[in-house]
This record gives C-alpha cells, structure tokens and sequence, in this order.
C-alpha cells in the first residue's frame, strides 16, 4: 500500500533568508515531493544560525503531523555552515545509512561529495535528513534516499504491516 509521507522542507541559507537570493532548492524538493504524491506541510527559511535552526527543527518535530524533515544547506566547510551540528544536536537516534547511502552516489557525481557534512537522525517520530544547498544536488541526494522512505516512515509509525513486507 502506498503511504502519504507528510513533509517539512527547511532552507538553510543566510542569503536566501536576507531576501537577496530566490530560494530555489526549496521548490526543487517541493516538485519531487509532488511528483510521488506526498505532502510538503510547511516550508521555511532560516540563516545559518545554530540556535534557531535547533529551535526549528525540536518545534518541527513535536508538531505530530510531519514524517520527515529536508533541510536544504549549510552542510559544507564554510565557517557558516552549522546545520549537521543544529541536527545532530537534536536526534534522539542517528541513521547514518542515510547519509552513508547520500555521499556514496554523489561520489560519483563529484569528489566534492567528501565535503558534504551532511547529518541524518530521528527525534521522536519525525526523520531529519540534511541535504546540500544547491537544487542540484539537493534534488540528486532526495533521489537516493527517497525510495526507501515510505518504509522507514511505516517503521517509525509502527505500523504492524510493516514488519511482514521484509
Ligand atoms: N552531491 C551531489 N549529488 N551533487 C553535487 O553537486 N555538491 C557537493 C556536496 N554534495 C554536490 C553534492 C558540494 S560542492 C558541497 S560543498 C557539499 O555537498 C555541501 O553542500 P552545501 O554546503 O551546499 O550544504
């Protein structure tokens, strides 16, 4: 049975949320979450700033109606680019093949891959999983992760079902 999965995309980026840049990675994810036919409940975008994205992500969780977080940014080297500490700081559980799986294709995209920080956990019910900045790669890392979703989303909900389909 397929599954509406519920999601929330946060774009990380002290431009775009200075208004001096379009927000387009946002969109991109918006467009992939469309075309399965999933629910994109709320979008934001927030600086590079470690607190509020901390707080962002802890009141995204606890809202009950959200299965996954996208962040979009902030993963990189720059001195700025605090999101894989906001949500390492926040996930009760790490799920690293996430972002094992994420970095591994883009490996074979571009060896600047390796220079993605990017984080992937669990608060509670809701999984957090932090993507590149660009709508590019953004849209590139979505894909790799995105068909085994709908299953992580039916172990989380503790769907009795779930456990037969293995
Ligand atoms: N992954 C894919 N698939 N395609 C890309 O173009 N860009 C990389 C990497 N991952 C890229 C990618 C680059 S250049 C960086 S710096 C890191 O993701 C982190 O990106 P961010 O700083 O925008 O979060």
């Amino acid at each position: 049975m397929n599954i509406t999965l519920r999601i929330g995309i946060l774009t990380v980026s002290d431009r775009s949320a200075r208004g001096e840049r379009p927000d387009t990675s946002g969109p991109a994810l918006a467009g992939v979450i469309a075309s399965q036919g999933w629910e994109v409940v709320c979008q934001a975008i927030l600086p590079d700033e470690l607190t509020a994205l901390r707080q962002t992500l802890v009141a995204w969780a606890a809202r009950g109606d959200l299965d996954i977080i996208l962040t979009t940014g902030g993963t990189g080297f720059s001195p700025r680019d605090v999101t894989p500490e906001a949500t390492a700081a926040v996930v009760e559980r790490m799920a690293p093949g996430l972002a094992e799986a994420m970095r591994a294709a883009s490996l074979q995209v571009t060896p600047h891959a390796m220079l993605s920080r990017a984080v992937c956990g669990i608060r509670g019910k809701t999984i957090i999983v932090n993507l590149p900045g660009s709508p590019k790669a953004a849209v590139e890392n979505f894909r790799v992760v995105l068909p085994v979703l709908a299953h992580a989303v039916e172990l989380l909900r503790e769907a009795p079902e779930a456990e037969s389909h293995h």
